[in-house]
Formats: structure tokens, C-alpha cells, sequence
């Protein structure tokens, strides 16, 4: 008797022998291979693609000859003259064995293909979303034999996809006959697979094979912003990307005047709640339509925020954010349903996530961020800062994962600063200063030249120069220190002290000219003492942040830095160690995340093994309070210095020669030591 035909499957490797006549997709299936199928090998969703390969295969001990499949057959021929088929591709479901073979599976035809992030140095997303499509053909009614259709279509997915006894959605009762008869029961359904809260569901049902795909939102819920990625769940890939302002931003800039106005005004917290939920619709529904497609078509969405937002979001009083010791309603992940949170634009069935929170002042974003950037992965030591209004940092590695928020406030973002700006085009981003001379040449948002090319003037001309944004305004201060311009404590020397009468008094102390655009009715950009101050108190907050996570875990220095967010993705390492505002590391060893919170938004929503794993890590985060932390205050003091009055900077010593020179006269006021409210 001869032997079955071996099939090995690559890159898996998994192998098997299986008797003739046997599809591709059913070794495949028996050997646990992951190869995709939404019609179950009815020859329509050609997600079964694979390539089968032929000759010598002495890796694998096999030769497989010209006919080790069946030939290409009618199913295959419609298929690919109505849709296309690379060259080389067969549908598994159709291809049968008839010889030993070796089968490739491509990327795009595995269930649980990897979705690539742009950064080398991160995991790729598993794709494994939370709601699949299904095709299933349904007995039809039978006198003799009573039963509802759903219960037949229930048995149906049961027996072809075997899923689980299912439950249904309400909203998919009225669509159920109509969708069956005219598919001559034949359909296409939507299945919610289930998660700690809820058991497997059907959310919809389209009639016959349904062509289209079904999406997700991931939310970062920021307290000025809102940004959303649209994604497709059957592939992972971002389709369309918006934000809008958070509407609260008219109770107040930052969190804690939110918290106050819910203090202060009876159905405070309702109205924000209200405001914030009616900016997400918008945001939903403008999204829908930049993609062109139905909101209904958005079966999931997963938010990230602070505690506050989250609180506000969830219709929840913040009230006990606003005071120690801090007591989140809930710190766990929520599941529930969208309609739950008065969200209109998306399908009615459709269930939102939220990620757990850290603590209380350490929320869902920060959750998100570690999803991103893995620390408790990480076999060096890594430090993690997002920075924003309100710093999240996270210090760890595989053995223990330390977090911290920190209230920068928003001079990083420009404000609070007499010349500075959101970043937008105009907005001075980049600064040299000649330590010479000490005159400034600097580059602005929307051209690539710097101010001293011929060409500056004429480029600029539409924008104009309009004041400095929040990564303009670290290297401007780092180069004033380079410079000498502002000494160690962070005063501005006078001019016959640093040597140029770009220093000019203003009032008690001395402003820095950085560009005169007045002849030609342009604004005078300068930067004053009290901006360095303001500079001064974000930095130290962030780096005292830092500082209090590495004495808990007992280290001075790290093997690397990530800075996450819109904004550090702009900052130079240089100069933000010059600044004193990250601690001393390799330069090369400082990197930029990007929006890592966004990140991890998405990598909730397109893979639900992800929010098991952080609910799971986010237990073992140790969380540290700064409010309550005796040596914040005492780190804080030091890093008020530029870089710091106590720590010293070795690395940045190698690549940079700070002056020490020093322009307290005696009637200079310090840099005060006020302590920052929370801001977010
Ligand atoms: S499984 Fe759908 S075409 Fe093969």
C-alpha cells in the first residue's frame, strides 16, 4: 500500500501526511496552520491564497513533482478572472493533495498575520481582533421539524466554524429573515468573540458573501486633543487617522481646573461628561466620512486617557482625582457596550475597551505606552517618558517596571511663554547660537533652511515668523546655555556679561533677542527670564519624575530612553540632556516613540491577547506617588539648576562643554521652587 502524501507548510514548518484528495486548507486546519478563511472553502473570500513550490527539496526531504496538486480548477479560473490572482497562487480551499508538496503560506493569508510598525526596534502587532466575519450556509425551515432561523444559523456556525453556542445581539433580530432569504441562506455574519465581560455574539448579518470589511477605532483621549486611527480588522491597516479638540477645553486648559469646575458647579462633571462624548460622535463620524464607509461598519473601539478623562469619559465625578489620596472608581479595564457611553456613530452592537489604569494619577495612556514600548520586555534597562502637560514615565525591565506621572504643565507646548506657540507653521522648532558671536540662526515649521540662507526670507514669506513651539523653546534655552547666554541657576547674563547686546534689561532681569521682525510689522521674539523659569519648573518635574523611579529601583544611570508622544518625538536628545530635562545616557541610545499611547491603542484594539496582557502587567507596575514622595521635592530643587545643581552628566560632559560662569549680582530672584499643580 503506498504511503499518504506529506504536505509541509512553510514558514511554519508544521508537516503532515494526509490521504489523496485532501484540500490544502483542511491540513492546514488539522495541523494547526494558521491559513485564513471567512467562506470556508466555498471558493469566494480567496483569503485561503497559498503558493505551492515544486522541485528538490532537500531541507525538507521531499521532491514534488509538476502534479502534486490537483489541476487549477473551474472555482479557481472564476475566481481569478473576476478578482485576479497573483501568478503562482492557488485558493487552498480549492488546490487538493496528490503528492508530497511544500506549501507557502504569505503573510496576508495568515489569520494572526503580524502587522508591521514602522520602528525596527518594537514588536509587530499580532492581528487577532476582537469581531470576525463568518460565512455560513443555514438549513432552511422545515415544517416538520420547527425551529427559529436563528437558532439554525447559531447551529450552522456551530457545526462549519466551530464557534461556541453564540448569543446574539437584539439589533440583529430585524435583519436576520430578510438577510437569510435574500441570500438563499446563504450568509455573512459579524461575530463579537467573546472577552471577560461578555460570551461570543453575533453583532450583524449581511445577506450571501459579504465583500466589504469591518473596522475599529483606536482612541487616545488626551485632555486637549482627541486623535483617532480607523483600522480595518481584517487586516490591521490604519485606513484613515483624525483628531479634533477636546471640547472640555472650555472648562478649563488643564485637568485640575476640570476637576475644580466639577467641584464648583452642581451637574459639572455631567456637562463635561456630555461635551466630551459629543466630541468623540463628531470625531467618529468625521472619520467614517474621510474613509468613506458607514459608521455602522465600526464594530470596535478602544480608548486610551489619564485617569481624569477617563473618569469624565465613563460619566464618572472626578472629585476624588482632585485630593490625596487619589482613589480611582476603578483602576481594572472596561468592556461595555458603546451605546453605554451615548456613542451614536458606530454600530449599535458595538463594544468599546477601555485599558486599565495605572493609579490614580498614572492612567490608560500610560497603560498604553508600556503596551507600546514593552519595558517589562526589555532586557537593558529602559526609561520611558511621555511627555506632555503631565509627564508619564515608566522605568523597567524584564524583572520590574516602576511608573510615575509627573505635572510639567505646558510650557512644553509653548504656552506660559512670552514668544512661544503651538507647533504650526512659523513656529521656530530648531536653534543654533554662535558661541561667539551669540547670534542665533534657527529653522522654522514648514522649511527646511535655516534663517541664515539667502533663500530664508522668500520661504518664510507666507508663514512668516511667528514665536517659538515647545521643542524650539528646549533647544533655545540649552543653546543659551551653551552660548553663556544663561548661566547654570538660569539666569540671563547681562550684556557686558555674555558679550552681546542681544541681552537687553527688561524690567529686573535680562531677555534675549532671538529675531526683530518689527520694521516689517513682524513680532519681536525674545526670551525673557521668566520664560527660562517656566522652563526650568517643567524640566525639573519631568526629571525629578525620573529621578525618584531610579532611586526606587536603586540605579543612577540607564542603558536607554524612549521619548513617546506627538512632542518628543521632536525634541533633541542633546539638547533636552543639556536642559537637564532627561538624565544623563548615551545620545545614540535616545529615541523617539512617536505617539506610543496612540500605539497602544491600537495594538488593543486589532489584538485582544494584548489587553489580557496588559491588564496582567499593568498588576505588576509599582506605582509611584511624587505628591507624597519626601526626596521629589529635594530632586526637584536640584534640577531646577541647568542641568542640575547636584547630578552630574558625565556622557553629555563628553559631547558638550557647559560654561560655569555665573551672573547672580545678589538682586536676582532664583528660580522659584513653587511646586506645579497637576496638569494633564
Ligand atoms: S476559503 Fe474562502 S476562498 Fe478558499
Amino acid at each position: 500500500m503506498s504511503k499518504d502524501p506529506l504536505v509541509i507548510f512553510t514558514p511554519s514548518g508544521k508537516r503532515g501526511t494526509f490521504p489523496l484528495g485532501t484540500p490544502i486548507l483542511t491540513a492546514a486546519r488539522q495541523l494547526g496552520v494558521d491559513l485564513d478563511s471567512v467562506c470556508g472553502g466555498r471558493g469566494i473570500c480567496s483569503r485561503c491564497q497559498i503558493t505551492p513550490s515544486y522541485g528538490e527539496f532537500p531541507k525538507h526531504g521531499v521532491t514534488v513533482e509538476k502534479d502534486a496538486l490537483n489541476a487549477w480548477n473551474a472555482v479557481e479560473e472564476r475566481y481569478k478572472s473576476k478578482r485576479g490572482l497573483i501568478e503562482g497562487r492557488r485558493l487552498g480551499c480549492q488546490a487538493t493533495v496528490q503528492g508530497d508538496i511544500v506549501i507557502d503560506v504569505p503573510p496576508e493569508s495568515q489569520v494572526h498575520k503580524q502587522v508591521v510598525r514602522k520602528r525596527a526596534e518594537t514588536r509587530d502587532i499580532t492581528l487577532n481582533p476582537s469581531t470576525k466575519l463568518f460565512y455560513v450556509s443555514v438549513q432552511e425551515p422545515d415544517m416538520h421539524d420547527p425551529s427559529g432561523d436563528m437558532e439554525r444559523l447559531i447551529a450552522a456556525l456551530r457545526a462549519d466554524w466551530d464557534l461556541p453556542e453564540l448569543e446574539f445581539d437584539f439589533s440583529v433580530l430585524p435583519l436576520l429573515q430578510p438577510a437569510l432569504r435574500k441570500g438563499q441562506w446563504k450568509v455573512t455574519v459579524a461575530v463579537h468573540l467573546g472577552d471577560d465581560v461578555v460570551a461570543p455574539r453575533i453583532v450583524h448579518i449581511w445577506p450571501e458573501f459579504y465583500e466589504g470589511t469591518i473596522y475599529g477605532m483606536a482612541v487616545d483621549l488626551g485632555s486637549t486633543t482627541i486623535a483617532a486611527h480607523l483600522c480595518d480588522l481584517q487586516t490591521g491597516a490604519v485606513v484613515a487617522s483624525s483628531g479634533v479638540m477636546n471640547p472640555q477645553i472650555r472648562y478649563g486648559e488643564d485637568l485640575m481646573s476640570r476637576v475644580s469646575y466639577s467641584m464648583m458647579n452642581d451637574n459639572g462633571a455631567q456637562e463635561m461628561t456630555n461635551a466630551v462624548r459629543a466630541g468623540m460622535d463628531t470625531l467618529f463620524a468625521q472619520i467614517a466620512t474621510e474613509a468613506g464607509i458607514e459608521p455602522a461598519l465600526i464594530m470596535d473601539a478602544v480608548f486610551v486617557c489619564n485617569p481624569v478623562m477617563h473618569h469624565l469619559f465613563l460619566g464618572i465625578d472626578p472629585f476624588e482625582l482632585g485630593q490625596a489620596p487619589f482613589a480611582l472608581a476603578t483602576s481594572d479595564a472596561i468592556s461595555t457596550r458603546a451605546q453605554n457611553i451615548d456613542l451614536s456613530n458606530i454600530h449599535p452592537a458595538a463594544r468599546i475597551y477601555l485599558l486599565p489604569c495605572i493609579a490614580g494619577h498614572v492612567g490608560a495612556d500610560a497603560a498604553a505606552v508600556a503596551l507600546s514600548e514593552a519595558p517589562h520586555l526589555s532586557d537593558d534597562l529602559v526609561l520611558v517618558v511621555d511627555v506632555g502637560t503631565n509627564a508619564e514615565i515608566l522605568l523597567g525591565n524584564r524583572q520590574r517596571v516602576l511608573a510615575c506621572s509627573s505635572p510639567t504643565g505646558p510650557a512644553f507646548e509653548g504656552a506660559q511663554i512670552s514668544s512661544g506657540q503651538r507647533a504650526a507653521p512659523g513656529a521656530i522648532e530648531r536653534v543654533e547660537i554662535d558661541p561667539i558671536t551669540k547670534a542665533p540662526r534657527f529653522r522654522v515649521i514648514g522649511s527646511d533652511l535655516w534663517s541664515d540662507d539667502p533663500e530664508f526670507a522668500t520661504e518664510t514669506l507666507s508663514s512668516g515668523i511667528t514665536g517659538i513651539c515647545g521643542s524650539g523653546i528646549i533647544e533655545m534655552v540649552a543653546e543659551m546655555r551653551i552660548a553663556g547666554i544663561v548661566d547654570g541657576p538660569g539666569l540671563i547674563g547681562s550684556p557686558e556679561q555674555t558679550g552681546t547686546d542681544r541681552c537687553f534689561l527688561d524690567g529686573r532681569t535680562y531677555s534675549y533677542l532671538v529675531y526683530d521682525g518689527s520694521a516689517d510689522g513682524g513680532p519681536k521674539i525674545t526670551v525673557t527670564n521668566r520664560d527660562i523659569r517656566e522652563i526650568q519648573m517643567a524640566k525639573a518635574a519631568l526629571y525629578s519624575g525620573a529621578r525618584l523611579l531610579m532611586d526606587k529601583f536603586g540605579v543612577d544611570t540607564m542603558d536607554r530612553i524612549v521619548l513617546a508622544g506627538a512632542f518628543g518625538a521632536h525634541i533633541s536628545p542633546k539638547h533636552a540632556m543639556v536642559l537637564g530635562m532627561i538624565p544623563d545616557c548615551q545620545l545614540s541610545r535616545v529615541t523617539s516613540a512617536g505617539n506610543a499611547a496612540g500605539t497602544g491603542a491600537r495594538i488593543a484594539l486589532l489584538n485582544t491577547q494584548a489587553r489580557s496582557e496588559i491588564e496582567q502587567v499593568v498588576q505588576n507596575i509599582d506605582k509611584i506617588e511624587t505628591a507624597i514622595e519626601p526626596r521629589f521635592q529635594e530632586h526637584f530643587v536640584n534640577a531646577s539648576a541647568i542641568p542640575n545643581a547636584v547630578e552630574k552628566f558625565p556622557i553629555l560632559a563628553g559631547h558638550v562643554t557647559l560654561p560655569t560662569a555665573t551672573f547672580n549680582t545678589g538682586d536676582a530672584a532664583g528660580p522659584t521652587t513653587r511646586r506645579r499643580r497637576r496638569r494633564g
